[in-house]
């Protein structure tokens, strides 16, 4: 793999520096819009997807199943307006302990320390100052579990150094920025034999579980296509200039222009369509931006001229459209916009051959789901004389009636276990604490992850790879099969209870 990205980077086509390379990310590459539209013409796929052998000694990690734990020890690094949410989750949650905090900001590390030892009577190690201070608590405290929340350039780096040093890595999102860091990801979980999960917490929301049961149970059919987005008007965290999110983030649209989030919409809708699980896989994706707007407009309007976001030249364009192919077919349309004025939309929609599960807001429609649809032709038509021009699934079932309806008749069982208490404990419905105690629970049970390490990679890969068709015109990119071929031996996410 290497040497195939040294010779695009030699083209000019990846985007950023390897991990730990020391390179700051590279900005411009990507070309303006009138370059999209001269090389528009070359649509020939581009393989991307070679693949080398798995190393001896490593093992495919679909399925893994590690040593049970007894209690996870818990260590955290990145404890910004994320982290410090997430990690005070553990606290409510059976058979683990947070037993070290990291970041180099030492106010952010002693108030979630406080916070901590307030709750529990037990006070965490914390590391602090330095932003390499993580290795030293990897290697002194030795944890069992390390969630990673940092900003996106840092993910693969700190989940290879985590898994080196022993420990299951769990990685905000996206698992890396480009392939070969995927690869490395990938390659380090099946030598080390830890797990590292990617932490999509959309796959734990309510609907997205209720979606999953459903389709599992077979209402709609024949899976045929799936739309996922993650549409957020972000541009106010702009106002964290020197700390948060902002701070970091901006810059990425000013270096890149593509997908620089695809996961949250994607995610649940692989694991609808089991891909890289058995029954399909990911095969190639398209991808156009729409042209970038709106952050210099947000910028000039909020921001002195000489203010360093006025000195950027965003690039990457407001609006991204992504469709991905499937290996069987399938087709799944990923939208990205952090920067329009417009509401909050992951789509999380879901079409088969007999019916199509939607959300924002929750719908649904078809043959089997929609009320009023009658049970067969013959009992609306008898004789068969009259083809029926209408049916139920030409509305939308929707509305307050219809969504206690469907929780009522399809809510997904570990929602009904968890559902009550994580809504309780945490103010985005509950889907960041069924998730983490669905990790722990994996960890303490020896059980395989929800979500294994070529789902992150997957699922994460469609940043690069939609970078890289934009840069070519909308040229196709192949997925590299992270699994190496294992996807078709790999177990589809069962229903859990
Ligand atoms: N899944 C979700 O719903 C969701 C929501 C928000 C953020 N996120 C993800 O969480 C991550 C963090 O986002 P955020 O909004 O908390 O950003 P943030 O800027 O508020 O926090 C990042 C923290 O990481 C720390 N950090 C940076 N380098 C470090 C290092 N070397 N060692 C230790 N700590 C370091 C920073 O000091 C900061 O406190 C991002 O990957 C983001 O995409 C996910």
């Amino acid at each position: 793999m290497d040497r195939q990205y040294q010779s695009e980077r030699e083209k000019g086509v990846v985007m950023h520096p390897p991990v730990g390379s020391g390179e700051a990310p590279r900005a411009q590459e990507v070309g303006p819009v009138e370059a999209e539209v001269t090389h528009a013409k070359n649509v020939a796929p581009v393989d991307t997807s070679a693949v080398t052998p798995r190393p001896e000694g490593s093992v495919y990690m679909g399925g893994f199943r590690a040593p049970q734990i007894d209690c996870v020890r818990v260590a955290v690094i990145g404890l910004g307006e994320r982290g410090s949410l997430q990690t005070l989750h553990f606290l409510g949650i059976p058979h683990c302990e947070v037993v070290a905090v990291c970041d180099p900001c030492d106010d952010a590390t002693g108030a979630v320390a406080d916070r901590i030892e307030e709750r529990t009577g037990k006070r965490p190690a914390e590391y602090t100052q330095d932003p390499s201070a993580y290795k030293t608590m990897l290697a002194e405290v030795k944890p069992d579990a390390v969630v990673i929340n940092t900003p996106w350039e840092t993910h693969a780096r700190m989940a290879i150094d985590a898994m080196e040093a022993g420990a299951h890595a769990l990685v905000e999102v996206p698992l890396a920025l480009t392939l070969e860091d995927l690869w490395r990801v990938v390659d380090t979980s099946e030598r080390t034999q830890k797990h590292c999960m990617m932490l999509e917490n959309c796959n734990y929301g309510r609907n997205e579980l209720m979606f999953l049961n459903m389709v599992r149970q077979g209402l709609i059919g024949e899976l045929l296509h799936g739309e996922a987005a993650y549409i957020h008007e972000l541009r106010s965290q702009m106002f964290s200039e020197n700390r948060g999110c902002g701070s970091w983030r901006t810059n990425h649209y000013a270096a890149r222009n593509g997908n620089l989030y695809p996961t949250h919409g994607l995610g649940p809708v692989a694991q609808y369509m089991s891909l890289a699980r058995g029954e399909d896989t990911f095969d190639r994706i398209v991808s156009f931006s729409s042209p970038a707007k709106g952050r210099a407009a947000y910028a000039k309007k909020h921001f002195g001229p000489d203010h360093k976001w006025n000195k950027l030249d965003f690039q990457c364009g407001d609006m991204s459209n992504s469709i991905i192919k499937t290996k069987q077919g399938r087709t799944i349309l990923v939208q990205w916009d952090e920067t329009s004025p417009r509401p909050y939309d992951r789509k999380n929609l879901i079409q088969g051959t007999e019916g199509t599960l939607a959300d924002y807001p929750l719908r649904i429609a078809g043959e089997r789901i929609s009320p009023g649809v009658p049970e067969s032709l013959e009992e609306k038509h008898p004789g068969g004389a009259e083809i029926p021009s209408a049916g139920g699934y030409h509305e939308w079932y929707e509305g307050e009636e219809a969504e206690a309806d469907l929780y009522a008749k399809y809510d997904h069982p570990l929602y009904k276990r968890l559902g009550e208490e994580a809504r309780q404990k945490d103010d985005r419905g509950g889907m960041n604490y069924i998730m983490l105690y669905r990790v722990i629970e994996c960890l303490h049970n020896g059980e395989p992850m929800d979500q294994n390490v070529y789902e992150g990679a997957f699922w994460s890969a469609v940043g690069p790879l939609s970078e890289k068709s934009v840069n070519e015109g909308g040229a196709p990119q192949l997925f590299p099969d992270f699994t190496r071929g294992d996807w078709k031996n790999t177990a589809p996410l069962p229903v859990i209870r």
